[in-house]
């Protein structure tokens, strides 16, 4: 498969790490030093779904195409107003698109489980032009009293549409069962019959312990891809890794002995958008015209499961 359109959309409202010191016992440089984060794009007024069909009408009009020409969505997202319909179906609708439309779940490494199975379908011949969408509102897990959590996250939808291509492609998607280190438990509608306790609150998360799987889990992932390609560090323009932490970016380029000029980040103006990060960055690369036809990015992602997610992706548009 190839990569032939990509798009983006962020919520307008942008709140700097100085807002939070209004309300909470926090300080613009603990954020910055501990996180890389000054500012993030917060969802206000609008729908998660608006922003995800603006990121696809960019990603459908950067490919040359029309919605019609879409013949298959996959979206990657965790929560959102909606538990059903899907966002895939909403975004469908909003688009005028008329194909089946799939949503996954696979965390903050979701956009990269999509685009492996949007790979698949290519393969299989059942699809000629995917739309992969990762659209999230993480600011709408977390408690926004709790400073060591809500200082983290932005909101903001990635796209991408992916066709027939011959260029490399590798990918490793990893799922282990770890519910303790982060979580975030709804609870459903009661009724007469439930005994059970049932747990509710915003999302937990154990930082220290998820920052160490993240590097350790990433590097690994790198490292095989790299090997099984045959590709040496350096043979990778860049790498787009996940964004929750500009610590976590810069532990994972000391490992691979480069300089961060492989490593672009927008998590120090995004904050951590979950499965969005990703799509978000390539968008902003590719629109920047830094991405040259034969250039191999490596995209790499880590989020609740624990999943991870990596792929190489040769850049033919
Ligand atoms: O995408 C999903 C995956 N998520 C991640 O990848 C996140 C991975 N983890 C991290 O990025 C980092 O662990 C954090 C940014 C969440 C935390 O950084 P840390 O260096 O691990 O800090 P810490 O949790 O050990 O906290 C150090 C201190 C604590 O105070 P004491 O106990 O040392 O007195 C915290 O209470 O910093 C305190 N603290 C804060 N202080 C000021 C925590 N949050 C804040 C804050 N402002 N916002």
């Amino acid at each position: 498969m190839r990569i032939v359109g990509t798009g983006r959309a962020h919520p307008a409202k942008i709140v700097p790490n100085s807002e939070f010191e209004k309300f909470l016992d926090t300080n613009d440089e603990w954020i910055r030093e501990r996180t890389g984060i000054t500012e993030r794009r917060v969802i206000s007024s609008e729908q998660l779904e608006e922003l995800a069909a603006e990121a696809s009408v960019k990603a459908i009009e950067d490919a040359g195409l029309t919605a019609k020409d879409i013949d298959y969505i996959i979206c990657s997202n965790v929560v959102n107003e909606y538990i059903t319909p899907s966002l895939s179906c909403l975004i469908q609708g909003a688009i005028g698109a008329s194909c089946a439309a799939v949503d996954v779940n696979a965390a903050c490494s979701g956009f990269i489980y999509a685009l492996d199975m949007a790979d698949d379908r290519i393969k299989s011949g059942k699809a000629k032009n995917v739309l992969v969408v990762a659209a999230e509102e993480p600011t709408r897990m977390v408690d926004w009293s709790d400073r060591s959590m809500c200082v983290l996250f932005g909101d903001g939808a990635g796209a991408v549409v992916v066709a027939e291509g011959d260029g490399e492609y590798h990918s490793r998607l990893t799922t282990t069962c770890k519910v303790d280190c982060l979580h975030y438990v709804r609870r459903l509608e009661p009724t007469p019959h439930i005994t059970k306790d049932e747990p509710s609150g915003p999302m937990y998360m154990n930082g220290k312990e998820v920052f160490k799987t993240a590097v350790l889990s990433s590097s690994r992932d790198i490292k095989q891809l790299l090997d099984e390609s045959g590709l040496k560090p350096s043979d990778i323009k860049y790498y787009v890794l996940h964004q929750a932490n500009l610590r976590i970016v810069e532990a994972i380029a000391n490992w691979l002995k480069l300089d961060m000029s492989h490593f672009p980040c927008n998590v120090n103006y995004c904050g951590n958008t979950s499965s969005a990060s990703v799509p978000l960055l390539l968008d902003e690369l590719a629109r920047s015209g830094k991405l040259k036809r034969g250039d191999k990015i490596l995209m790499s992602a880590f989020g609740a499961g624990f999943t991870t997610g990596a792929c190489i992706v040769e850049w033919v548009k």
